[in-house]
């Protein structure tokens, strides 16, 4: 058994390289099998959760059925946009986004643990889990790209996806093959120093 399976620098190389994917940057020809898909939320439910509740449910829409997706996500903007902030643009991304992408996975946080797992514990399991998600994604060489509009918490989207009452969905993934040519987006972090506080007692 070797010490560890991957090295220390392989890891950060796949986490810094992930970055989100959108839509139109996918290849909405070039399918992504079913066997990937499924190890990839195979890889998401090996995520750290409290009591081993493992509280995620995984609703995979590809083909046609993403224009059942479609509509719901149009219906749902259309009853919970306040008519100030209605905004055909959006509506019709809502309507192209999914069919941009060849598989969305509408990512639903079930609560099992009762009320010995608080429900923030039970969200932050899943976004552990959709993390893992995404970097198995990227070692694969797909692009993913992790969406929460607000309609997702909508009656019409919950009822369609039959989320219980202290459920939630946490976020779609768009996931597909990155298009040719496609210039992989960059992206910046702050320097990490500001991000520690050293509390290490110096040794006499
Ligand atoms: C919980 C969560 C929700 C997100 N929701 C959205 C979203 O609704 N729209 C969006 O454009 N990006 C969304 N993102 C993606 C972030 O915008 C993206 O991760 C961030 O810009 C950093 O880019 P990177 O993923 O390429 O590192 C979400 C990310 C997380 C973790």
């Amino acid at each position: 058994m070797p010490d560890s399976l991957v090295t220390l620098a392989e890891l950060t190389a796949l986490i810094r390289h992930r970055r989100s994917i959108k839509p139109q940057d996918l290849d909405p020809a070039r399918e992504v099998s079913a066997e990937l898909v499924t190890e990839l939320i195979e890889n998401a439910t090996w995520a750290p959760n409290h009591g081993l509740t493992e509280p995620w449910r995984f609703h995979v829409f590809q083909g046609e059925v993403r224009k059942e997706l479609v509509s719901l996500m149009q219906q749902t903007y259309r009853e919970v946009t306040p008519p100030a902030e209605f905004r055909e643009d959006k509506l019709e991304k809502i309507g192209t986004n999914p069919l941009l992408a060849p598989v969305v996975i509408a990512c639903v946080m079930e609560r099992r643990g009762g009320a010995k797992i608080p429900a923030i514990e039970e969200m932050e399991a899943v976004a552990c889990a959709l993390q893992n998600l995404m970097l198995s994604a990227t070692a694969a060489g797909l692009g993913s790209y992790w969406s929460s509009p607000p309609l997702l918490e909508g009656a019409s989207f919950r009822e369609f996806l039959k989320v219980g009452g202290e459920d939630r969905c946490v976020g779609l993934i768009y996931l597909g093959w990155p298009r040719e040519g496609l210039k992989w987006p960059r992206s910046v972090r702050q320097p990490v120093a500001s991000k520690i506080e050293w509390r290490a007692t110096a040794h006499a």
